[in-house]
């Protein structure tokens, strides 16, 4: 059966690096594994709504999350953490669905400056593991660095040192959405 990815992009920016790279990952897969975009900018802020009256679209997104064998989060750093937008949807999810129990995810990042977004990643993962979001945080991560300088005019990885970082780790993530998948 095909493998079902879902992609989430910590940002609603239409030019924002890390689109170019759940893009450029999108692309890389494609023989191996689907991988839907999730679309954030749709979700409302949470506040924390009474369990039966969750919004249709939020019900729509942990649908996404759940029926996904993995999910990659690109996460941009925004004064070195996580966008709110991201912690957002990570708030829904937590609060109305086990959407991302058990979940291999695997955690990748862009950032302008030459440290990549390593200080959002690292609180991200820590997210992750809360009690409520007890997600299957693959030990390795995948940062790119000078991001606005990181792709060709095609959207593709410009630095083979990027390219064979990304490979790496997406190699680990699939098999271990392979394995996961042969438990259930
Ligand atoms: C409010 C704000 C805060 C930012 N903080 C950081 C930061 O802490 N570290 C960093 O490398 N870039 C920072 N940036 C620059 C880029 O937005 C950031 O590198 C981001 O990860 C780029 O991802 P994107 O292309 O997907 O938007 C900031 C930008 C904004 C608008």
């Amino acid at each position: 059966m095909e493998t079902k990815l879902l992609g989430i992009v910590g940002s609603n920016v239409p030019t924002s690096t890390n689109r170019k790279l759940m893009n450029a990952l999108k692309a890389q897969v494609s023989d191996q594994a689907n991988v839907t975009i999730a679309d954030l900018a749709a979700l409302p802020l949470f506040d924390k709504p009474a369990k039966d009256a969750i919004p249709a679209v939020v019900t729509a997104f942990c649908q996404q999350v759940a029926a996904a064998d993995g999910v990659i989060i690109a996460t941009p750093e925004y004064d070195h953490s996580v966008p709110a937008v991201l912690l957002n949807a990570l708030e829904w999810v937590a609060y109305s669905s086990r959407a991302l129990a058990n979940k291999p995810v695997l955690i990748i990042g862009a950032a302008y400056g030459k440290l990549g977004s390593d200080r959002a990643q690292a609180q991200l993962r820590q997210i992750l593991l809360a009690p409520d979001l007890q997600a299957a945080v693959l030990p390795g991560e995948f940062q790119l660095a000078n991001s606005l300088a990181a792709f060709d005019d095609h959207g593709a990885l410009l630095h083979p040192a990027d390219q064979d970082g990304l490979t790496y780790q997406l190699a680990a993530f699939l098999q271990a959405v392979a394995d996961n998948k042969s438990l259930i």
